[in-house]
């Protein structure tokens, strides 16, 4: 029998998509034992943005939300997303610092990372995959989808050859904008599937409205694993739905695994406080509805929201067509980076800087700067050589190594400067990846500060 499983998004992604990751430990851990009998592949709880939520607004420590998920849920596997060389945020780290957060992050309960860079340059990923796989966890690579004329099928299945070659046992298409059609599913999964010899993780948004069939025509070619989120927390810029996805591919005559009721009582536990998130306007009834805008301008909707808002700062909203049109001959000239956090914004404000000072590249952003040195790793495509040569100088070339090979190891010496503020190597961690919010939370905690009132509605009912 054909098979596709399933990863169970609401704790993270879906959890960061519609309610900018304000779920609290206490709306969903007295459901966790249910969900450790659904059936699912796994369960995508950490990591992302839901670390630094956790700290920064729930008052919640992230290492102890991970251990308390792990307890509840022993005989699932427990998944988190990691940005490569860039952990969970967006600079990168030296090698020494990606290590300890992987080990941690595997003694801590998590069975499966999810490593990808927003560039698809696979040296970003390649300490993490090793770490993870020295510690006995599942490396699963992403690519970072995009479409432009560099990024052929011919290149994402050599993308994905060389990642099998590094260990990976999965491999995940992100579509992290929601973008990929039914059509470009089916022959990607196709074209991977004749190259290498790897199960297929298929993860995109319903923003646009494509991903019930971007999933089904992807399955159809073969793809293994689809991420979807409990019907309540599913659609608009979350995954597609659980249970909707269980019903369709289980009459087609694939075995998914699910348990109908125990996914059923999930969706019912939810129900509640997705509610209540909608009555205190948390969750937002737009993110709900689908938005063909990053179809119409080829850039992701919450790019374009990001453009509108910048210009109508500068009173400059008039100017948008003119935006629209250059923002693709930017991203042209830097070589066709995937529009995600941070190319995207590198992306949208310079060519919004290049529109309203009436000349191109007249002022050059910080981070295209540091972009075109290499910094952020290898451009998929040819980058302008006339702009590089403005940056870089006369013959000046980007630098051939990775970026954290300049950087030297910070753990120790951070882990010494903190002291007894930091209570573990966790801590640490804590605090390389975030300071501020990271010391404002050790402070709180060492004062024994109540969580906010808030969080102890009576969800638990
Ligand atoms: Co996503």
């Amino acid at each position: 029998m054909k098979k596709v499983l399933f990863t169970e998004t609401v704790l993270r992604d879906a959890n960061q998509s519609l309610i900018a990751t304000r779920m609290p430990i206490e709306a969903f851990e007295p459901i966790l034992e249910t969900m450790d009998k659904a059936g699912y592949y796994s369960v995508e709880c950490w990591g992302g943005a839901t670390f630094d939520s956790c700290m920064r607004y729930l008052n919640e420590d992230p290492w102890e939300r991970l251990r308390r998920i792990k307890a509840k849920m022993p005989n699932t596997k427990l998944q988190m997303l990691l940005r490569g060389q860039n952990l969970l945020g967006y600079k990168h780290y030296p090698d020494d610092v990606v290590r300890k957060f992987v080990e941690r992050s595997v003694a801590n309960g998590i069975d499966v990372i999810r490593i990808f860079d927003a560039l698809n340059d696979i040296r970003n990923i390649e300490v993490a995959v090793d770490e993870t796989l020295k510690n006995g966890a599942i490396a699963s690579g992403a690519i970072s989808y995009t479409t432009s004329p560099v990024h052929t099928l011919e290149k994402y299945a050599q993308l994905c050859a060389d990642m099998k070659s590094m260990g990976v046992q999965t491999i995940c298409i992100k579509d992290m904008a929601g973008v990929m059609t039914p059509a470009e599913s089916y022959d990607l999964v196709s074209a991977i599937k004749d190259k290498v010899d790897v199960p297929i993780v298929l993860h995109t948004h319903c923003t646009t409205g494509m991903a019930f069939m971007t999933y089904l025509k992807g399955v159809e070619a073969g793809a293994d694993i689809i991420d979807t989120a409990t019907s309540c927390l599913s659609g608009g810029t979350s995954q597609p739905a659980t249970e909707t996805l269980y019903h369709a591919l289980e009459q087609l005559g694939y075995e998914t695994g699910l348990k109908e009721e125990v996914i059923n009582a999930v969706n019912n536990h939810f129900k509640k406080y997705s509610e209540e998130c909608l009555q205190s306007g948390l969750l937002d009834p737009k993110v709900l509805k689908t938005d063909t805008n990053a179809l119409n301008y080829k850039i992701p909707g919450g790019m374009l929201s990001n453009l509108i808002s910048q210009l109508k700062q500068q009173n400059a909203i008039e100017r948008l067509d003119e935006v629209l049109a250059e923002t693709p001959r930017v991203r042209e000239d830097l070589g066709y980076p995937p529009l995600v956090t941070p190319m995207s914004q590198m992306v949208g404000v310079q060519a919004a800087t290049n529109v309203l000072l009436g000349e191109r590249y007249k002022s050059i952003g910080k981070e295209v700067k540091a972009y075109l040195r290499g910094e952020y790793g290898r451009a998929p495509g040819e980058v302008n050589a006339e702009l590089e040569q403005k940056v870089l100088g006369e013959g000046g070339k980007p630098m051939e190594c990775r970026f954290a090979d300049t950087l030297e190891p910070i753990f120790e010496k951070t882990k010494a400067e903190l002291g007894s503020r930091a209570k573990c190597d966790e801590d640490v961690l804590s605090y390389i990846s975030f300071p501020q919010v990271a010391e404002k939370f050790f402070a709180d905690r060492e004062k024994g500060a109540e969580r906010p009132v808030k969080y102890k509605i009576e969800l638990i009912g």
